[in-house]
């Protein structure tokens, strides 16, 4: 029966190796080196068939009970060495460790100057309105007097898609398509993407504008000025000079740019000594376009002939640039998150 001795002994040995084991590691080699396919149990039971066979069922029954022993133990050191651990852990750990910042996002400025815009005109009567950025030659053209042989439609500006389609090189197009859907008086105003074929430094193939326009029995020239000048003066602040400059559209006549009082150098156009890089020393930057709905847009949507109404379109980027300073159209578009989280937060 010395298989019998051998198996016996081993339960006490594994205890005493286990005594020592501190990791679960550790913990591990045991259980292979006693329980395992090559491990001592079965080296003594691969004995087993050099026995009489009347003795084999109890040599079988011993090696059971040492294995189910072994088993024991190993569990019982398995939780001893895992409570250690915890409770090493919960001795490292320190409650009064301020916790970790969440990170917040920011809107993107172009997004808050949007915003801002509409909420400015929102304010003084004019309504949202949206329209596509895959657009017909129709919308984005021939309705707004734009005729097939205008230097505008030239394959260098425009992103045509097919033939007759093309991505919006402008947001005017919405003005054509809200008087389709809408009847006079109205006043509104339209954001959203726009697509030129340009890129360099101070183009980007994707920016924003916003729409604005106002129809009605008798909107004069007097009502743009007023407008504009009310708007420039919430976004840029109340002592900022709005100044009406004589220009061309062809879907408005008269027409006129808008240029406001430089708000970098507060139209001096020298900050000290220095010329103003912005305004180019003129003490004013451009904004935006505008005018007096041409007859022949009105035309085109069935308006009746003794409407009036005016019209003007801004980028905002552009905004964005003057209203925070920013000197590089390009940090728009880079979306480094230094950048865009000086923005203000998530409301
Ligand atoms: N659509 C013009 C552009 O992209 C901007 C513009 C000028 C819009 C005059 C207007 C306007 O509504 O009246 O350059």
């Amino acid at each position: 029966m010395d298989l019998i001795r051998e198996l016996e002994s081993l339960a006490p040995e594994l205890e005493k190796g286990l005594a020592q084991a501190s990791s679960l590691e550790s913990l591990e080699e045991l259980r292979i080196a006693w329980l395992g396919r090559k491990g001592r149990i079965a080296a003594i039971m691969s004995g087993l068939p050099k026995l009489d066979p009347a003795e084999r069922p109890k040599v079988g029954q011993a090696a059971n009970r040492v294995k189910e022993e072994c088993s024991r133990l190993l569990e019982e050191a398995r939780k001893r060495i895992a409570g250690s651990q915890e409770k090493k852990r919960l001795e490292r750990f320190d409650p009064s460790l301020p916790g970790r910042p969440v990170w917040q996002g920011s809107l993107h400025p172009v997004t808050l100057v949007t915003e801002e815009i509409c909420d400015v005109f929102n304010t003084l009567g004019f309504d949202i309105v949206q329209g596509p950025e895959v657009e017909t030659d129709y919308y984005n053209f021939e309705a707004l007097n734009i005729p097939r042989d205008h230097p505008a439609r030239d394959m260098q500006d425009t992103l045509y898609i097919t033939e007759n389609i093309v991505l919006r090189t402008h947001t005017s197009p919405v003005q054509a398509r809200t008087m389709l859907s809408r009847k006079p008086p109205l006043a509104v105003v339209a954001p959203g993407k726009v697509y030129r074929r340009d890129s360099d430094l101070t183009h980007t193939p994707m920016f924003h504008q916003i729409e604005g326009l106002m129809v009605g029995q008798d909107i004069t020239m007097a009502n743009l000025r007023g407008i504009l000048t009310a708007f420039i003066q919430a976004i840029f602040g109340k002592h900022t000079k709005a100044r009406f400059r004589p220009s061309f559209f062809p879907f408005t006549e008269p027409s006129a740019e808008v240029d406001i009082s430089c708000v970098i150098c507060g139209g001096a156009g020298h900050i000290g000594n220095e010329p103003c890089r912005v305004c180019k020393t003129t003490g004013w930057v451009e904004i935006l376009g505008s005018g007096m709905v041409d007859p022949a847009v009105f035309k085109a949507v069935g308006y009746p002939e003794d409407i009036s109404g005016f019209a003007f379109g801004l980028g905002v980027e552009r905004v964005a640039m003057l209203k925070y300073g920013i000197d590089d159209l390009r940090l728009f578009f880079e979306n480094d998150a230094r950048f865009l989280s000086q923005f203000g937060q998530y409301a």
